[in-house]
């Protein structure tokens, strides 16, 4: 290519035959080939335990290609290259013999494209294998740090990055011990989003938002992360996580620093990991005594959900029929700096709630003085920024205008952005972004070893105040609703509601 000038680039993904490369890793690819944003000669190495050829891999990979609705000839052209340039290692992970096949089809790849290729190692596996993958790899002379900067090969790791402080803390002790920091990419595909990115772009393109984004002029922000469908066939995963660490610990934290950070001098990456940094420092700790006014636990039920029937979480396959994991969570967190002191963070984040939707309320404060309140509408709303990351992407705020007519009164409208209507096209998907940045040697996107650690350090005091609690009662709310009463309480009890998306 090579516009974007990127070497000729094998792609090593342990896991392969997963959900995550079939739906997201290889359709992903196959559109940065479409888009001509991948080098002329790129392979595919999938390393995981299924028995089966190159052959049978292509066929899979050829099936994930036919999810993504090719559709015109160059498509089907990109798509062909792609799946003959792909192949298959079947070994356990920890098996140096595996290793050293792998090391010889990569000998094979690089055959194919007449030069040494750089390399990327994917790790789309259950976690508990990112330790001896990365051992063996150093044993076996693939994980080098010491060649040049532009040939040592780069690791990209899935989430859950560890699964509390001190875990987190030993993996990330383990893979920089093989590769350097800078060729180390921790994936979190909620950055990758572009109405993620866009979060940035709002608040620092815009001269009029920054002076009034403080404890001045701000009530109280909210996030809500909702789902509406179950945990499926990821019991066994699920059980282990629990919805902390499966969204708040990684997604939810992204998106707290994002929309809470001091400016950055600069878009590089280490000007905006170090504000990252600092907000996470600036968290106020959530003490065990505090754990029970401060979160909400919950759990879902079964009942009808869309009309169809739902099984509770204790039903779901690979669920423990008293399990106490919880699927849903709500908290209040305070950010202890000059711009945000005492200004609330409400947060919630759920399975099998009323509807899918991510996004971000800034609650402004209320007028200083009603001149409204004699009048049939009484003193008006606050106004609310609503950033709306998923599904119908874009942005609103909600402001009081005059209804026409003789009367003084109220009503609260939205001013709408819409990325559809606007562009009229669909977002890219965000692992087409990190995958690309991640060839391009940028990791703005994506989270630095301390902003990891620190997140945990966070996420891991809850966890201990938990641990001390009594079992909660569950399940404590129903599907399709937006989780346990005591949610709501969390919220009321601050004179507060909750925004519904
Ligand atoms: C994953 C979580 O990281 O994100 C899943 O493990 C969750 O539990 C998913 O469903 C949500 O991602 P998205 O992009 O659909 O919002």
């Amino acid at each position: 290519m090579d516009n974007l000038n990127i070497l000729p680039t094998t792609m090593i993904i342990f896991g392969a035959t997963g959900d995550l490369g079939k739906r997201k890793l290889l359709p992903a690819l196959l559109r940065l080939k479409e888009l001509k944003l991948l080098p002329e000669c790129f392979n595919i190495l999938g390393f995981a335990t299924r028995k089966i050829d190159d052959n049978k891999f292509r066929e899979i990979v050829k099936e994930a290609f036919r999810t993504t609705g090719i559709t015109n000839s160059s498509d089907v052209s990109s798509a062909i290259r792609l799946e003959e340039n792909s192949y298959f290692v079947s070994s356990s992970f920890d098996e140096m013999e595996g290793y050293k096949k792998l090391s010889e089809k990569l000998k094979e790849a690089d055959k194919k494209c007449g030069q040494v290729t750089n390399k990327i190692f994917y790790l789309a596996t259950p976690p508990s294998f990112f330790p001896v993958i990365t051992d063996m790899l150093d044993g076996s002379g693939l994980a080098s740090k010491e060649k040049g900067a532009s040939e040592n090969p780069k690791i990209i790791i899935e989430k859950p990055f560890g699964r509390d402080l001190d875990s987190a803390t030993t993996l990330n002790k383990l893979v920089l011990k093989h590769f350097n920091e800078d060729d180390i990419y921790r994936i979190d595909h909620y950055l990758g989003k572009e109405t993620v990115q866009n979060i940035l772009f709002f608040r620092f393109a815009n001269g009029i938002y920054e002076p009034i984004w403080n404890r001045r002029y701000v009530d109280h922000i909210q996030i809500t992360v909702s789902e509406d469908i179950g945990i499926g066939s990821r019991g066994k995963y699920f059980e282990e996580a629990g919805i902390l660490r499966d969204m708040f610990q990684n997604h939810i934290m992204q998106l707290l620093s994002l929309v809470a950070m001091e400016p950055p001098i600069s878009l590089e990456a280490a000007a905006i990991r170090n504000k990252k940094i600092e907000l996470f420092n600036s968290l106020r700790p959530i003490e065990k005594s505090e754990v029970t006014n401060l979160t909400v636990r919950g759990q879902y039920g079964g009942g009808v959900l869309n009309k169809e029937k739902v099984n509770s979480y204790r039903e779901e396959e690979n669920v423990s029929k008293e399990s106490s994991t919880e699927t849903f969570l709500a908290l209040k967190l305070f950010v202890d700096n000059w711009r945000w002191s005492e200004v609330p963070f409400y947060i919630r984040t759920g399975k099998r709630l009323k509807k899918r939707t991510t996004e971000l309320s800034i609650h402004f404060k209320d007028v200083p003085h009603c001149l409204f309140k004699d009048t049939e509408s009484g003193c008006p709303k606050r106004n609310v920024l609503v950033l709306k990351i998923q599904p119908d992407e874009g942005m609103s705020f909600k402001l009081n205008i005059k209804v026409p007519g003789s009367q003084d009164k109220i009503d609260m409208v939205d001013m709408d952005f819409s990325y559809k209507e606007t562009y009229g096209m669909e977002l890219p998907d965000a692992y087409q972004r990190l995958l690309l940045d991640c060839m391009l040697g940028d990791s703005t996107l994506f989270p630095h070893k301390e902003a990891i650690e620190k997140s945990w350090e966070y996420v891991t005091r809850i966890l201990e105040g938990w641990q001390e609690l009594p079992e909660p009662k569950f399940p404590n709310y129903g599907p399709g609703s937006w989780g346990p009463e005591k949610a709501d309480d969390l919220i009321k009890k601050d004179g507060r509601l909750w925004l519904t998306p």
